[in-house]
C-alpha cells in the first residue's frame, strides 16, 4: 500500500488527470445545491482503485467544498467535508514521538498547560541516526504510528532529515547528522514504520532549512548540484523508497523564493523529477501568497480556522515573520474566479490531498483512539535506541566499562545528572510519562549489581545556565564547585554530564556558541583535577568544543538527548551491560571556525549563500584535511574488529546472475575481543577520476552487525551506479564516469581499513 502513490506509472497518473478534467464541475456553478451522494457511490467502497475513488470523489465535490480543503480547520486538523464522508485529518508533533496538538509549542510546552499528552519520548534523531540502526529506527516508526492512532489522530509531523550544516542550528538534534546517505537510508525506515501502521507521516522541512535564524525570512542561496547531492537526497529516498505520503513545506526561502510557493521545487523537483503523488503541507505559518502557493503545488495550509486567526492576531506572530491564513476558501476561490489558480490547479491539489485520504486508510477506517500508549514494547524501543546511540569517543587504559565489584563510590556530578534532558526545544519536545536522569539510572544499575555497597553521591557543580536564577549567581556557582570538587576527591570514580537543554538548544532560536553552557568547563576542568578517573558524559544535540580539558579527559561519552530511557541506557553503557556501539552521524570539530559553513553563516541581509557547497561534514574535513576532534563515523567499542579480505565484483561474475550495472563489495569482519558487540562497518566511494570536481569520499554504505568473541561474519554490499555518481549540473542527471573508483571499508571516515579498485567500464 504504502509504495502505491509515488510508484503509480506516469502515464496512469496523467490519463487519470485527462479523466478528472474531463469530469470536473465547473458544472458545480458556486451556490448551487450538491446533488445527493448515493450509498453505494464507488469512492465509498474500498475495493474501488485508489485513482477511481479520488476521481469519483472529486466529481461529486462542489468548488466550494474543493476550496475549503486547501487550507485547515483548526491548529492540527485539516477541513473536513462531512457531506461526503471527507474526514479530517487530525496531526501530531513529531518527530521523536507524539506530542499535544492543543496549539503551538509555545501553549503545549508551558508549565501550566491543562492538556497532556503524555506519550513515549524516543531519542533525538541525532541519538538514532548514532545507532545506524536502520531495523531499529523503523520498529521507532512504527511504535510512533501506533501512538498517533492511539491518542485518535492520523498524521505524525515527521521525520525531520535537513542536513547538519552548522553546529549551531538549533535543530540538529533532530535530523539525523551530516550526511545525505545515512539521513536517506534512516529517514526511509522512520516513514515505513509509520505508513506501515496506515499512519501520514510527513518529511520535513523541503528544503535546505539548516538554521533558525529568521527562519522565516532567511534566503537559502545553493546551487543546483549541492542541492541534490547533499540537501534533497533524504528527500527522494522517501518518496520513491518508501512512497511518503506527504512532504512538508520549509520556511526559509530557496534560491529567492518562499519554499512554500516555490514551484522549481514542489512542482519541479518534488512532483516531477521524484514522481511524488502524495500533498504537501505548508509548514506552521509559512505562507505568503495565495494563486502563487496553489499554483506552486503547496497543497494544505497549516494552521486554519480560528485558531490560526487567534494566533495571527497577535503581534508577535507576524513580528517573527510568520504567514498564514492566505489559502482560506474565500481567498482562493476569488482566485479561481479572477482565473489565476484554474480549476484543474485545484482538482490537482484536492487529488493529492484525497489520494492520501484513501491511500493510507484513513477513510475506510479512521482512527477512534482511546487505547494505550507508551507501552512497555515501546518503551524498550526508546530504551535500545539510546542505548545503541551512545557513543564513546575516549576510553583511555579502559576506565571503562566500570567494575561493580571494584568500585565502592562514584560522585554523579553535572547540570544534567540529576535531571533528565530527555530532548531539545520545540515542537519535538514530547512529554513523556517517566523520564529517568543519568543519576536515577546510574542508582538503579548499581542495586542491580551490587546491593547498596557502591556509596553515590551527588553534586549539582554548576547550575544550567538561564535555568534557576538562584544558581546562576558567582556565588552560587562557586559553591556549587566547591561541593563538586569535594564529592569528586572522596568517590573512586566521578561521573559529570554536562551539556545543553530546551532553553539553549531548541526550535526557533540558534544555538550561540559551540562552547557548553557558562561554568561547565570550568566544572570539568576542576572534577578532573580532583579525580583522574573522571568520565565526562555529553548531554547535547550538537557538537560541543571540548579544547580546554579533551587531553586530560580519560574517558567521554555523547549521549546526546536521549528521550525517556536515556538514564538507563547511560547506565547501561557505564556499568558495561551494553557494550557501546553508537557512531557519530556528524563530525565534531575542535571549534566553530573549523567548520565548512563557519564564514558563512547565519548570511548577510537574510541571505544565507551556501558557499562551502558539496564540502558540509566529513567531505570537509577529510578533503581539505582539517582534523576534527572526532570524526564521522567514529566509534569506540569495549571490544575490537578486524576488517580482512574485501573483494569488489561486478558484472556477470555472480551467482550466474547478470548484473552488469551492480557491484558487489565482500568483506570479513572478526570480533577480536573478549565481549559481544556490534560494529559499524561503513562504506566509502572514492572517485579520483571523475571530470568534474568532488569530494575525497563519500558514505554509499553501511552495516550494523553484532559480533560474539572471536565470531567472523562476511559482510556483503551491493552498489549500483547511483553509488558512483554526481549530479550533473550539465546534464540535469546522475552521472557516473567511467573508470577506476576506490571502494573504502572503514569504522569511520578516518580510519579506512581496507581498500580495493572498482572498475566502472563504459
Ligand atoms: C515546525 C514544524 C512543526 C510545526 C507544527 C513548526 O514551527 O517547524 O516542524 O511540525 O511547527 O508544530
Amino acid at each position: 500500500m504504502q509504495t502505491a502513490i509515488s510508484r503509480a506509472p506516469k502515464a496512469i497518473f496523467t490519463a487519470s488527470l485527462f479523466t478528472l478534467a474531463a469530469i470536473s464541475p465547473t458544472l458545480q456553478a458556486q451556490g448551487a445545491a450538491p446533488s445527493p451522494v448515493p450509498a453505494n457511490a464507488p469512492y465509498k467502497n474500498a475495493n474501488t482503485p485508489t485513482e477511481k475513488r479520488v476521481a469519483d470523489l472529486l466529481s461529486r465535490m462542489t468548488l466550494e467544498e474543493k476550496a475549503s480543503m486547501l487550507a485547515g480547520s483548526g491548529w492540527m486538523e485539516s477541513t473536513p467535508i462531512p457531506r461526503l464522508g471527507i474526514p479530517a485529518i487530525k496531526m501530531a508533533d513529531g518527530p521523536l514521538g507524539v506530542r499535544s496538538w492543543a496549539g503551538s509549542s509555545a501553549i503545549t510546552n508551558a508549565a501550566g498547560n491543562p492538556v497532556k499528552v503524555l506519550t513515549t519520548s524516543f531519542p533525538s534523531g541525532v541519538a538514532m541516526a548514532a545507532t545506524w540502526d536502520t531495523a531499529l529506527v523503523q520498529r521507532e516508526g512504527q511504535a510512533i504510528g501506533q501512538e498517533v492512532k492511539a491518542l485518535g489522530r492520523d498524521m505524525i509531523l515527521g521525520p525531520t532529515v535537513n542536513i547538519n550544516r552548522v553546529p549551531l542550528w538549533g535543530r540538529n538534534f533532530e535530523g539525523y547528522g551530516e550526511d545525505p546517505y545515512l539521513t536517506s537510508r534512516l529517514a526511509v525506515a522512520y516513514i515505513k514504520g509509520v505508513q506501515s501502521e496506515g499512519v501520514i507521516p510527513s518529511l520535513k522541512h523541503f528544503a535546505a532549512n539548516n538554521e533558525e535564524f529568521e527562519r522565516h525570512r532567511i534566503d537559502a542561496h545553493l546551487d543546483e548540484r549541492t542541492l541534490h547531492e547533499i540537501y534533497l537526497p533524504a528527500f527522494k529516498a522517501g518518496v520513491q523508497e518508501a512512497g511518503v505520503w506527504t512532504v512538508m513545506s520549509a520556511y526559509n526561502k530557496l534560491n529567492g523564493v518562499y519554499c512554500a510557493e516555490n514551484s522549481d521545487l514542489l512542482t519541479g523537483i518534488l512532483q516531477k523529477e521524484f514522481g511524488f503523488k502524495g500533498f504537501v503541507v505548508s509548514d506552521w505559518g509559512s505562507t505568503y501568497s495565495t494563486a502563487p502557493t496553489v499554483n506552486a503545488g503547496m497543497d494544505l495550509e497549516m494552521p486554519g480556522g480560528p485558531p490560526m486567526q487567534a494566533w495571527l492576531a497577535t503581534g508577535q506572530t507576524q513580528a517573527a515573520g510568520n504567514g498564514a491564513g492566505w489559502l482560506t476558501a474565500d481567498k482562493v476561490l476569488a482566485e479561481v474566479k479572477a482565473g489565476t489558480i484554474t480549476e484543474s490547479t485545484l482538482n490537482n491539489n484536492v487529488t493529492r490531498i484525497l489520494r492520501v485520504i484513501f491511500e493510507s486508510g484513513l477513510f475506510d477506517h479512521p482512527h477512534p483512539g482511546g487505547a494505550e500508549v507508551d507501552t512497555p514494547a515501546q518503551q524498550a524501543i526508546a530504551r535500545q535506541g539510546a542505548t545503541e546511540g551512545i557513543v564513546l569517543l575516549k576510553n583511555t587504559g579502559g576506565l571503562l566499562p566500570l567494575d561493580p565489584a571494584k568500585i565502592h563510590s562514584i560522585a554523579v556530578i553535572g547540570p544534567n545528572a540529576a535531571v533528565a534532558r530527555t530532548g531539545g526545544g520545540g515542537s519535538s519536545l514530547v512529554k513523556p510519562k517517566y523520564a529517568i536522569a543519568p543519576l536515577d539510572g546510574i542508582r538503579e544499575t548499581i542495586k542491580q549489581h551490587a546491593g547498596q555497597s557502591i556509596q553515590v553521591t551527588y553534586a549539582l557543580g554548576v547550575g544550567m545556565e538561564r535555568e534557576d536564577p538562584t544558581q546562576d549567581t558567582p556565588e552560587a556557582r562557586a559553591k556549587s564547585l566547591n561541593e563538586a570538587v569535594d564529592a569528586a576527591s572522596k568517590a573512586d570514580i566521578a561521573v559529570v554530564i554536562v551539556g545543553r537543554y530546551p532553553k539553549l538548544e531548541g526550535e526557533s532560536f540558534d544555538v550561540k556558541t559551540m562552547d557548553l553552557p557558562a561554568g561547565q568547563d570550568d566544572l570539568i576542568q576542576a572534577v578532573e583535577r580532583a579525580n583522574p578517573h573522571t568520565i565526562v558524559v555529553l548531554n547535547t544535540g550538537n557538537p560541543v568544543t571540548m579544547t580546554k580539558w579533551l587531553d586530560q579527559t580519560p574517558a567521554l561519552l555523547d549521549m546526546w538527548y536521549g528521550g525517556q530511557e536515556g538514564g538507563h541506557a547511560l547506565a547501561s553503557i557505564l556499568f558495561g551491560d551494553a557494550n557501546p556501539s553508537g557512531k557519530l552521524p556528524v563530525s565534531l570539530p575542535k571549534k566553530f571556525e573549523d567548520s565548512p559553513a563557519a564564514s558563512n553563516y547565519p548570511g548577510q541581509n537574510l541571505k544565507v549563500n551556501y558557499a562551502e557547497g558539496l564540502y558540509v561534514g566529513y567531505r570537509y574535513y577529510d578533503t581539505k584535511n582539517v582534523e576534527p576532534a572526532f570524526p564521522f563515523g567514529f566509534g569506540l567499542s569495549y571490544t575490537t574488529f578486524t576488517y580482512s579480505d574485501l573483494k569488489v565484483s561486478h558484472g556477470k561474475k555472480f551467482a550466474g546472475k547478470v548484473l552488469s550495472d551492480q557491484f558487489l563489495a565482500i568483506l570479513k569482519v572478526k570480533n577480536t575481543g573478549s565481549r559481544p558487540g556490534a560494529e559499524v562497518v561503513q562504506l566509502y566511494i572514492h572517485d579520483g577520476h571523475s571530470k568534474i570536481d568532488r569530494p575525497i569520499h563519500e558514505l554509499k554504505g553501511f552495516q550494523r552487525i553484532e559480533l560474539q568473541p572471536g565470531e567472523t561474519k562476511t559482510v556483503t554490499f551491493t552498489l549500483d551506479r547511483t553509488a558512483l555518481s554526481y549530479w550533473s549540473p550539465q546534464t540535469k542527471d546522475w552521472v557516473a564516469d567511467p573508470g577506476t573508483f576506490e571502494i573504502q571499508v572503514g569504522a569511520s571516515s578516518r580510519d579506512i581499513r581496507l581498500r580495493a579498485p572498482l572498475e566502472l567500464k563504459p
